[in-house]
């Protein structure tokens, strides 16, 4: 299976007007999706936000597993130079859980003459359009965009001493998880050109039967889910759901839609796709392999030169 990959552009100017706006900041807001925590992060951000301190704000709690969250906040809560807190969009006021980190993170901020500045980033549907409209108090920017679209930076004043940027563009990870692009395609984040549906349902119907059967066999009224095959599973939800082509079984298709759109509207239930140990694990398989494929590039690089004598054989190939 391919690695799912997207590229939505604009990664540059938004690598640079983050240089840029850094210097000027006291806090970064990180928000990452609290079904996929570690999948939804940007691990180019630490590099580009050079250690400052971050607020990790795993968003969209409400579908997301308590747990799950629990353990993901114990783990960032550890991290030095790292806070975080679990929100979402049906929160009166987020504002002043998201105050009070920041000042906790930078305590010398604050006051007229010493206001705190907060770069707020996040991929793409992770709800930070909504957030800052909520922060703001009106509709500031535009949400329910499809994944990729840009944004302008802007500053936005919470409290007369504490000032919101908005990342301008888009900042993508390079996906070297495989799990992760799943993860990434199941929650809405990635464009629906970029990956296959079955593959994806798949994928997702592994992690659920594993860890959320119950909420799987209530949703699509099947027993004994934990002990059927992924293709199996797919299939007999598919019947349950009456997605048939005629004289042809299953359509198969149709079937992964429905798993996709229901864990994305959460009708299943509170789902969290990884934990944080499960997540360790996946990155470092995913670096390794990553290191090889590099090195394998490079040899081929290597050799490239060679021929076109672009630098001299090295004595052991002589
Ligand atoms: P972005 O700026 O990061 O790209 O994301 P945006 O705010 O546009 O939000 C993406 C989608 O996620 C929106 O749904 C939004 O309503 C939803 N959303 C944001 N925060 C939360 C949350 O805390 N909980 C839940 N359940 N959903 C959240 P949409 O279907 O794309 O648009 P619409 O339903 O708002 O029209």
């Amino acid at each position: 299976m391919a690695m799912i990959q997207w590229f939505p552009g604009h990664m540059h100017l938004t690598q640079k007007a983050i240089a840029e706006r850094i210097k000027a900041i006291d806090v970064v807001v990180e928000l990452l999706d609290a079904r996929l925590p570690g999948s939804s992060a940007n691990p180019m951000l630490a590099t580009l936000t050079q250690g400052k301190p971050t607020l990790k704000v795993l968003n969209k709690q409400d579908m997301a597993d308590p747990e799950r969250t629990a353990l993901w906040l114990a783990h960032y809560n550890a991290l030095p130079g790292t806070r975080a807190i679990a929100l979402d969009a049906s929160m009166s006021a987020p504002a002043k859980a998201l105050l009070g980190a920041c000042h906790a993170l930078a305590p010398n901020r604050g006051g007229l003459a010493k206001p705190m500045r907060v770069l707020i980033c996040g991929i793409p549907n992770v709800g930070k359009s909504t957030l800052i409209n909520t922060l703001a108090g009106k509709r500031a920017t535009k949400t329910g965009d499809e994944a990729g679209v840009t944004k302008l930076e802007q500053r936005i004043a919470i409290a007369p001493d504490f000032y919101l940027y908005d990342t301008p563009g888009l900042l993508w990870p390079r996906i070297i998880v495989a799990k992760s692009g799943y993860n990434l395609a199941a929650s809405g984040a990635v464009g629906r050109n970029a990956f296959d549906e079955q593959e994806v349902a798949l994928e997702l119907l592994d992690c659920l039967k594993t860890h959320y059967p119950t909420l799987l066999e209530a949703r699509f009224k099947l027993q004994g889910v934990a002990q059927m095959a992924d293709e199996q599973l797919l299939e007999a939800l598919g019947r349950q759901r009456g997605a048939l082509q005629s004289g042809k079984g299953v359509n198969w298709q149709k079937a992964a839609e429905i798993v996709i759109y229901d864990f994305r509207s959460a009708v299943m239930g509170r789902i969290t796709l990884e934990t944080p140990d499960e997540f360790a694990q996946w990155l470092a398989t995913g670096q390794k392999l990553d290191a090889e494929r590099q090195l394998k590039k490079d040899a081929i690089e290597l050799d490239r030169k060679i021929r076109f004598k672009q630098v001299p054989r090295p004595a052991s190939r002589r």
